[in-house]
């Protein structure tokens, strides 16, 4: 089979990796991929923007593309699944209308709030006098988000009211997230423990992937800047059987049939961000469409079952009595971004002895291009790092090893990724 891979990310050159693995397929595109992804055998890059739907869609027609996985959300949210479906092409992604999930805040908070899924209490704002006040009422710490796409940076926890007032002066006044901001979602702030949660489904079955954490912000003890996120591992030892249990019955089968009787088709990657307390309770934080970046680079490490044979029988609808192989070893990943990110950084910085792939270890890139034969980055996140060991710790002191042999003079990264499942560890 012929695979075409939309996006740039690390997250599409984990997929385009784990995608060439699979006998049943021949050649694999990336639109537009990255350094990384121009590395892999029968793994091509072209040159056509994630966001070009038109551009994409008849690159898939002209080379009679057998299957389409999108990675990123913009897309998804702006309707490609529709437009492939038209076309009679075979796309792994949620339906436009699916895809507000992640594309809008308050779609996804009133779809809980319809189905009954637990989530934090919330009000949605355009005014930012109504918004203040309820701040007041409902006092701090507040939780204030963007409600359209803002690439992982539209969430703030307002410990009192002069931050709270500053987050919504920024949307609703500034406009800084522009149209994605123009309302706001003000919610409850939640405590406990946060985990991925993420499912292939075809609309009705799904089929839990390992469980995964990700580390969203920019330092150490997940301190400052919310950012697309800095590591992750997996699995998340806060889910255990009986939390597992909970959020496929009271989360993922309910938003399926949720889904099913608002009529929107959802074939593709469903993520759940839980917050999970101690007494086991759960609520949903956010959806996202798609899959995790960086939570695929660990994952799709542990995953032993043929990814493209999956994804194709979810666009066939056909995932029932489907189940997963995975690898029994812990994994983890650290992203190496650029000094600067999520604000200001630069590009176009040499990047040298990336150390080559071994069973346990691979080193997938994100923002990172050849210019001429070297290889430059391209991006604020720039490689991810990961490793498989018998334990979360065994896998962390392999990734940082291999760290230590790159060379990229701009190199940002944390040194506790997997710190809670370590400690966790430890305890035992
Ligand atoms: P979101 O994009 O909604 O997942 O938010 C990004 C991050 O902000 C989450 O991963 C949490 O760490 C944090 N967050 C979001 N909503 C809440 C909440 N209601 N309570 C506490 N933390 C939150
Ligand atoms: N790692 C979080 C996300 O992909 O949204």
């Amino acid at each position: 089979m012929k695979v075409l891979i939309v996006g740039s990310g690390g997250r599409e050159h984990a997929l385009s990796w784990k995608i060439s693995k699979s006998p049943l397929v021949k050649e694999i595109f990336v639109a537009p991929g990255n350094g990384g992804t121009e590395l892999e055998n029968s793994v091509i890059n072209i040159d056509i923007h994630a966001d070009d739907i038109d551009g994409l869609k008849q690159f898939a027609l002209n080379e009679q593309i057998d299957l389409t996985i999108i990675g990123p959300e913009n897309p998804l949210v702006n309707g490609i699944a529709d437009k492939f479906e038209e076309s009679g092409l075979r796309c792994f992604g949620p339906s436009k209308g699916a895809a507000q999930l992640e594309g809008s805040k308050e779609f996804m908070k009133d779809f809980l709030k319809k189905y009954n899924i637990p989530t934090a209490e919330y009000s949605v704002f355009t005014d930012s006098i109504k918004a203040l006040d309820y701040v007041r009422e409902k006092g701090c710490p507040i939780v204030i988000k963007a409600d359209g796409l803002a690439a992982g940076k539209g969430v703030t926890i307002a410990n009192n009211i002069d931050e709270a007032k500053e987050a919504i002066d920024l949307a609703l006044e500034s406009r800084i997230f522009g149209e994605a901001g123009r309302k706001i979602v003000i919610e409850e702030f939640l405590s406990g423990e946060e985990a991925s949660f993420i499912v292939m489904t075809d609309g009705i079955n799904a089929i839990p992937f390992p469980t995964s954490q990700d580390h969203k912000a920019r330092d150490e003890m997940d301190k400052g800047p919310n950012t697309g996120g800095m590591g992750a591992y997996s699995p998340a030892p806060v889910v255990d059987s009986i939390v597992h249990k909970k959020i496929m019955q009271d989360v993922i089968y309910p938003t399926l049939k949720g889904l099913q009787e608002e009529g929107f088709k959802y074939i593709g990657f469903l993520y759940a961000g839980m917050m999970i307390d101690q007494n086991k309770n759960l609520k949903v934080l956010e959806f996202n469409c798609r899959f995790g970046d960086p939570e695929t680079q660990p994952i799709m490490m542990r995953l032993e079952s043929d990814l493209a044979d999956l994804c194709f029988k979810a666009c066939e609808s056909d995932l029932s009595n489907q189940t997963l192989q995975w690898n029994e070893k812990k994994s983890l990943g650290v992203v190496i971004a650029a000094e600067g990110y999520p604000s200001n950084y630069e590009i176009n910085k040499e990047i040298k002895n990336i150390p080559l792939e071994k069973n346990d270890l691979k080193v997938f890139h994100a923002g990172t291009r050849f210019q001429e034969d070297s290889l430059t980055s391209n991006g604020g996140r720039v490689m991810c790092v990961t490793a498989l060991g018998s334990s979360i710790q065994s896998a962390q002191k392999k990734v940082y090893n291999a760290i230590s042999e790159i060379t990229y003079e701009d190199a940002f990264y944390r040194k506790d990724i997997g710190y809670r499942a370590i400690a966790r560890e430890e305890e035992k």
